[in-house]
């Protein structure tokens, strides 16, 4: 194999090859890798190193396994290789999430193999297993946290620890890359549920198209207002297609507490798959780390090698990516002082924002915060009824969507 990177994951998988703990199904050696400087931490490598990407090619190996990241030279490498016929393993989400389209017409035009299953929640083998059995995966909506970054920060908070403090201990542990702004503002979530779009509901779309929201400031006093109205903040992907329309969301939203995906905490993922009429399926593990990608990289390297090429291959229809369906929204309001509930009831309802249910007036730094829950209704119709809201009264307002799993 080629090893095109040799950073956290592509160490990881050096290492697991070395170990032998893929024996007896993969025997597999190391032809060469790419990185971008073969300085003097490589002098010892066990296999030749090489800084110009085509480079690798000289090495003639059977599989490119991609783990650089980013998007070039990464395309043009796994472009090249399934023009030769060479299968591609990649963990690269923002590879998939940007060029899915172009690099799966590829593998299909060439025959090839592409396969990504570190991509998306790479703990949890299931991106293959659902290719592979099309019924099982005809679903039409896809609820995940798809970020263990994020979800560790948030559940610190949950904990009373602020958003500052929580993203330093992230840090400190080793789960927030030293640039963490991906995981906090919710592209990195938005770029695999772009791949999890192309593999459920076989569109395309752009990763940028979906409306994505930071957990910058969700702070633990709405934590503890959340709570009181009988849910969690959690870091939320959400899908749903029927057609013609597509909606998606990435961002903080409210999960009632008896949520499967609401009580996870730490740095774990989870998935939760519907279809309307069935029964709910939940996948839940670990979402990146090097040993876990790395194993989920081997294993689509024994699956490429057997030839299973990856469904949802192609070209795939584009879609422009809206809203999803409203369940409502959780709302919190903090001003000096507040209005009176009924005041505040009346001037929503007047903008057609119903409140399904209200937490008791709790003190804030600043004055008073109170939190309640509304029915569903048209984001435009919430943001007309909050500003009119603040005009009146000079209060701040936050929202987070209200995601439910469906009860039919
Ligand atoms: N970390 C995780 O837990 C995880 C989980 C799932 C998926 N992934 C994905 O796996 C991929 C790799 O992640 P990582 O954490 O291993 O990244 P990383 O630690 O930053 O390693 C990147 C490697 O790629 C090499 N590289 C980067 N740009 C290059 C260029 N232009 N030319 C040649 N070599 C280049 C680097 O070379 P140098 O060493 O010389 O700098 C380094 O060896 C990413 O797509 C990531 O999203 C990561």
């Amino acid at each position: 194999v080629a090893v095109l990177g040799l950073g956290r994951i592509g160490s990881a998988v050096a290492d697991l090859l070395a170990s032998g703990a893929c024996a007896p199904h993969l025997e597999a050696t190391i032809a060469g890798a790419l990185v971008r400087s073969a300085d003097g931490r490589r002098a010892t490598t066990p296999f030749p190193i090489c800084t110009e990407p085509l480079a690798i090619f000289d090495a003639r190996p059977d599989v490119v396994i991609e783990v650089l990241g980013g998007l070039e030279p990464a395309r043009t490498v796994v472009l090249e290789a399934l023009s030769r016929g060479i299968p591609v393993v990649t963990a690269n989400k923002t590879l998939i999430a940007t060029y899915g389209d172009e690099l799966f017409a590829a593998a299909t035009r060439f025959g090839t193999p592409l396969r990504c299953e570190a991509a998306v929640v790479a703990g949890v083998p299931f991106l293959g297993t659902f290719a592979a059995r099309p019924l099982a995966a005809s679903v039409d909506r896809v609820t995940a946290i798809l970020n263990g970054t994020s979800n560790f920060v948030l559940s610190r908070v949950d904990g009373g620890v602020a958003f500052e403090e929580a993203l330093a201990d992230a840090r400190r542990l080793g789960y927030a890359e030293p640039d963490p702004s991906k995981d906090v503002d919710g592209s990195d979530a938005a770029e695999k549920l772009a791949i999890l779009v192309r593999h459920f509901a076989r569109l395309s779309i752009r990763p940028s198209g979906i409306a994505a929201e930071s957990i910058e400031n969700v702070g633990p006093d709405e934590m503890r207002a959340a709570r009181a109205l009988g849910g969690r903040i959690k870091p939320v992907a959400v899908a749903e297609w029927s057609s013609p329309d597509l909606g998606c969301f990435a961002g903080p939203a409210f999960l009632p507490e008896d949520d499967l995906l609401g009580g996870l905490g730490g740095v774990l993922n989870g998935v939760r798959l519907e279809r309307r009429g069935s029964a709910a399926i939940h996948l839940i593990g670990p979402g990146a780390g090097p040993e876990v990608t790395a194993r989920a990289v081997l294993d689509d390297v024994v699956e490429a090698l057997g030839g299973r090429q990856q469904v949802g291959v192609g070209a795939l229809p584009r879609a422009s990516v809206g809203p999803p369906a409203s369940q409502g929204y959780f709302v919190t309001l903090r001003a000096t002082s507040l209005p009176d509930a009924v005041d505040v009831a009346d001037l929503l309802a007047a903008h057609g924002v119903w409140i399904r249910r209200w937490d008791a007036l709790q003190a804030h730094p600043d004055g008073e915060l109170r939190a309640f829950l509304t029915f569903p209704c048209l984001p435009d119709e919430l943001l007309m009824a909050l500003r009119a809201l603040a005009a009146a009264s000079a209060c701040a307002a936050t929202s987070r969507p209200i995601v439910e799993a469906r009860r039919d």
